[in-house]
């Protein structure tokens, strides 16, 4: 989370979306056969918008398969999405051609998951950090050796390890080589997928902290894909919750760990656990049913309902669009949780649903 001022909620004042995100879709064709004929498509992202405002930290979180890294990688223009639009720093870069896109990439840089098969085995830490600008051909008024080891100093390895090979470093350690080869040309934003989830619990938090001092460094802004809730907590100034390929909520940090509005957002929080023990006293764990549906034949209308223990008639027949309830809190849920938070003409349109749901006008059948 970075510590400039609370950044939360939609206000007048906010600041100008460095990225924006709309309607965007990547479907995976199926194919059968020798002539590899589509009988059907994976869902994988369908239909999610968002803006990614300078300097925040957005946090994506969501079950296995939902979507997220396939977000990352068609933000990134490592994958062409199926439909919607990208905008980075108000230019369309949806369809951008690879020669324009050269310059994009120094801009917008990933991090991955698994420090251990996304580091070159056979390349030094040198030749790792300072791929990118040969690759760009930058050249460095001190010359590239004295700009890479600068970044190992940023990032908190040893300058003099400039010779090493990875198998020579721990994880967490790889993990800091990763992030320093995305800082090599000065990006304004990083994608990081899962950045530490492949590292042990107590070097977690070294990576966290080093992301968050170099985003108050450097001014960076990112997007964080995580399933650990509280990695998320920590670092995100504003969280998306993901479900089978749509965004079902999206507020700031705060709003949507004190009050999650959709029921899918609440049984996840309710998994985390809470270190202090009066409070847990308090919280019921609710035990989600079933496994997540397949994104080949995602459920109609809420893709939720088939696990929502509040799911009614018209969970099953009408999609609930992602709407405005609370300032800057966005939910797509008939009848959210926390109401009382929502302003009153949403408010009272969920009491309308309620209403309904519970004396329908037209038989149920
Ligand atoms: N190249 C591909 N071809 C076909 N299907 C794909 C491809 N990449 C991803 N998928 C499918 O798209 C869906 C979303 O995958 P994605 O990797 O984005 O999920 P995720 O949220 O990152 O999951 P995880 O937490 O396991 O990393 C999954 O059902 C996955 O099997
Ligand atoms: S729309 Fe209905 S099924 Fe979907 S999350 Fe809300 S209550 Fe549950
Ligand atoms: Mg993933």
């Amino acid at each position: 989370m970075s510590h400039r001022a609370d950044k939360g909620g939609e206000g007048v004042n906010a600041p100008e979306a460095l990225l924006s995100v709309q309607g965007l879709q990547k479907h995976f064709p199926v194919t059968k056969g020798l002539l590899k004929r589509q009988i059907g498509a994976v869902r994988a992202v369908d239909g999610v918008s968002f803006d990614v405002r300078q300097g925040e930290t957005l946090g994506l979180v969501g079950e296995s398969g939902c979507g997220k890294s396939t977000t990352g990688r068609l933000v990134t223009r490592l994958m062409e999405p199926t439909a919607g639009k990208i905008f980075f720093e108000g230019h369309d870069i949806t369809h951008m051609s690879q020669s324009k896109i050269r310059p994009l990439r120094r801009d917008i840089q990933m991090i991955f998951q698994d420090p251990y098969s996304s580091l070159n085995p056979r390349h030094t830490v040198g030749a790792i950090v300072g791929a990118p600008f040969r690759i760009q051909g930058v050249q460095t008024e001190q010359g590239t050796k004295k700009a890479v080891q600068e970044i190992l100093e940023l990032v908190g390895l040893n300058p003099e390890h400039y010779n090493r090979y990875p198998h020579e470093f721990s994880g967490g350690q790889r993990q800091r080589i990763g992030i320093a080869r995305t800082l090599a040309l000065k990006p304004k934003m990083i994608i990081a997928d899962e950045p530490v989830s492949a590292l042990d619990v107590s070097i977690q938090a070294q990576v966290v902290n080093l992301l968050e001092d170099l985003q108050n460094e450097l001014g960076l802004t990112y997007v964080i894909v995580a399933h650990d809730l509280s990695v998320i907590r920590h670092i995100s100034d504003r969280v998306a919750v993901m479900y089978l390929g749509k965004i079902v909520e999206l507020a700031d940090r705060k709003s949507l760990y004190d009050s999650p509005m959709h029921p899918y957002t609440n049984a996840l929080l309710s998994a985390v656990p809470i270190p202090d023990p009066a409070r847990r006293k308090d919280r019921e764990r609710i035990r989600l049913q079933g496994d997540v549906p397949s994104p080949l034949n995602p459920p109609p209308a809420c893709r939720f309902h088939t696990r929502c223990w509040k799911a009614q008639v018209i969970c099953k027949t009408e999609e609930p669009p992602l709407a405005e309830l609370a300032p800057g809190h966005q939910v797509a849920c008939h009848f959210p949780e926390n109401v009382e938070q929502a302003t009153a003409p949403a408010a009272a349109k969920v009491a309308q649903n309620v209403e309904e749901a519970l004396h329908p006008k037209k038989p149920v059948v």
